[in-house]
């Protein structure tokens, strides 16, 4: 008999890309988890409608409708009850959660962060990047612990910086990347093949050791 799949939810606030990427992954029964529900604290939030259409249950819950923090996140937790949600993916959901909530779904929230974490937590990733000149980008999906954009980091996915970039043409790249990786790094949870140890995860996965990315590409250089 097969393992049955983990359900999980999904938190947006805006477009949805990379909920959308998902929807798309569990759309093979094969793979191990199913979306459950999506959920926006934003009503206007545009991959809302877009779930729905797909046949997904979806729930829109405006956080500024809620007198506390904690008054909203109660209403969080108790929806992802009722769904009967196993694993809660962050995608693009831009709104901070309390202690409480992290506690509560400890080792099985997840987010996706356009960076390669510790480098460049927080917002204007792409345009902090641009102004270090880092030569490679690149982004992360990662358990979320208390303190923003930290947390055992699941997998991450790494792109070059091409001269002449913007924030804007960096973080097309980034996120096509991160369309890629992150029901890639959800199907190693959800199997179980990504385990939490401590602060970090082992992964009972093989990784290709002969894999560099060379930003810029390794040719000769001709003057
Ligand atoms: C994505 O690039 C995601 O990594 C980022 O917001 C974007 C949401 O796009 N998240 C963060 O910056 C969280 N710290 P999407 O709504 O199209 O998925």
């Amino acid at each position: 008999m097969s393992t049955p799949r983990k359900r999980a939810a999904i938190l947006i606030s805006g477009r949805g890309s990379n909920m959308m990427s998902l929807v798309a992954a569990a759309r093979d029964p094969a793979w191990p988890a199913e979306i459950a529900v999506v959920i926006a604290n934003r009503p206007e939030a545009a991959g809302l409608p877009w779930a729905a259409a797909q046949g997904i249950a979806t729930l829109a819950l405006d956080h500024k409708a809620f007198a506390t923090r904690a008054a909203f996140e109660d209403r969080l937790h108790a929806a992802l009850l009722h769904a009967g949600v196993e694993i809660v993916c962050l995608a693009g959901f831009m709104r901070m959660l309390t202690k409480g909530f992290v506690d509560r779904w400890r080792d099985r929230l997840v987010n996706i962060h356009p960076s390669l974490l510790p480098a460049f937590p927080g917002l204007d990733t792409h345009e902090r990047a641009l102004r270090e000149g880092v030569k490679i980008a690149g982004c992360t999906v990662h358990l979320v612990r208390l303190e923003m954009d930290t947390g055992p980091i699941i997998a991450q996915a790494a792109v070059p910086v091409v001269p002449g970039d913007t924030p804007e043409t960096l973080g097309r790249r980034v996120l096509a990347a991160e369309h890629r990786l992150y029901p890639h790094a959800l199907a190693l949870l959800a199997s179980g093949r990504a385990r939490v140890s401590g602060e970090t995860i082992q992964l009972l996965q093989s990784v290709n050791q002969d894999d560099a990315l060379f930003s810029p590409s390794l040719e000769s250089v001709v003057t």
